[in-house]
């Protein structure tokens, strides 16, 4: 018997519930990772409460973890118990002591790399490599505007747009927020909630707007988000942390100036075992030159992922938050 965090119900971190469950052997193809630390992300949040259907009900929670391998199914052959992973695709269910997977979605974590590192870095480090390396290939040189740059994915763009030698304006809700986004190496910070970003983006880049736009928070700053583009210019909508982005007029990109629009996710761009290994391969690359540090800003016990989600949902986290099994 292993613990694990379910939902029968989609609702409030209420419905979380920490049962005992056998995780049974792993199947054909299968890997089952005796957990060391696990990653929490908006997208948990957005599976309890329904914005995405889980598969069934009752099911587990949580797609990023790092661990050990605990057994092999038939017919694997490059991972042996003892082997130390790191994954952040689904099956859900990672909020666990025990989760079984697809041994294709895991990667071998290099010994240079913690367990806790790993859980913190794995989605949202994989998520900032499809984006600023692959969505739109950034050379260096560019300026981006990035919403909540003091968040779990932020942080680590931040990071990663000062090694590439772009200009990251982010957006972020505190002074205290604005401050770790500059640390990390943003350009400059913008409060979205007092400020007007629109006008702040002209007076940053003296009137050029931005190359490119990387929304996550959605409903609210979607319109905002077209008004900071240069003409011809791409927007990435890759979340909505304020709620989905609803009833778009296309003619919307034409108004704001033939506008280009992409709505990506991490399973889109790691779709293949091959793409998998070459996004953490540079992922990893950037941890283990110094270019990007990682570190866990919040830690909870597995039973407290409620009061993890509570805080991620409530605005009070920054970096990325991990749960402990
Ligand atoms: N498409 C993909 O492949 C992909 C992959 C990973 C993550 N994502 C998305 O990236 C975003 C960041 O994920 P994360 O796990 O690292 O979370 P996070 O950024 O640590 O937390 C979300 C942040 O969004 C901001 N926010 C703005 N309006 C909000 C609202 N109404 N409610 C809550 N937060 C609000 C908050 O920052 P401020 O207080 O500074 O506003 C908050 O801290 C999420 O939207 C997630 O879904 C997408």
């Amino acid at each position: 018997m292993a613990k694990r965090i379910q939902f029968a119900h989609t609702g409030g971190s209420e419905v979380l519930e920490l049962v005992e469950a056998s995780p049974g052997e792993p199947g054909p193809g299968d890997v089952r990772v005796a957990n060391r630390a696990i990653g929490l992300n908006f997208i948990d949040i957005y599976f309890r409460t329904g914005l995405y259907p889980a598969p069934s009900l009752p099911s587990g929670l949580g797609t990023e973890g790092a661990g050990v391998v605990d057994a092999v199914g038939e017919g694997v052959t490059h991972l042996s118990p003892g082997d130390r992973v790191a994954y952040a695709q689904g099956p859900l269910g990672a909020y666990a002591e025990l989760h079984t997977l697809p041994a294709e979605k895991l990667v071998a974590l290099p010994e240079s790399i913690d367990f806790e590192t790993a859980a913190a870095s794995m989605l949202k480090g994989l998520t900032v490599q499809y984006l600023m390396r692959q969505t739109f290939a950034l050379k260096g040189g560019e300026t981006i505007l990035w919403h909540a740059a003091a968040g779990g994915v932020g942080s680590i763009a931040c990071q990663w747009a000062r090694a590439l030698g772009v200009k990251l304006i982010g957006t972020v809700s505190s002074p205290e927020k604005a401050a770790l986004a500059e640390k990390n190496g943003a350009w400059a910070t913008i409060d979205y909630t007092k400020e007007d970003v629109v006008a702040r983006v002209r007076e940053l880049t003296d009137g050029a707007m931005c190359d490119v736009v990387y929304d996550s928070v959605g409903k609210d700053t979607w319109e905002t988000s077209l008004d900071c583009l240069k003409p011809r210019s791409l927007m990435v909508s890759f979340g909505n942390a304020s709620g989905a982005v609803e009833g778009v007029n296309i003619g919307i990109l034409n108004q704001k100036g033939s506008l280009f629009v992409t709505r990506p996710s991490l399973n889109g761009y790691a779709d293949t075992p091959e793409r998998l290994q070459g996004m953490a391969d540079e992922l990893f690359a950037m941890l283990e030159s110094g270019k990007l540090k990682v570190e866990v800003s919040h830690r909870y016990p597995l039973s407290e992922a409620g009061k993890a989600q509570d805080a991620l949902q409530g605005r009070q986290t920054t970096g990325s938050t991990i749960l402990l099994p």
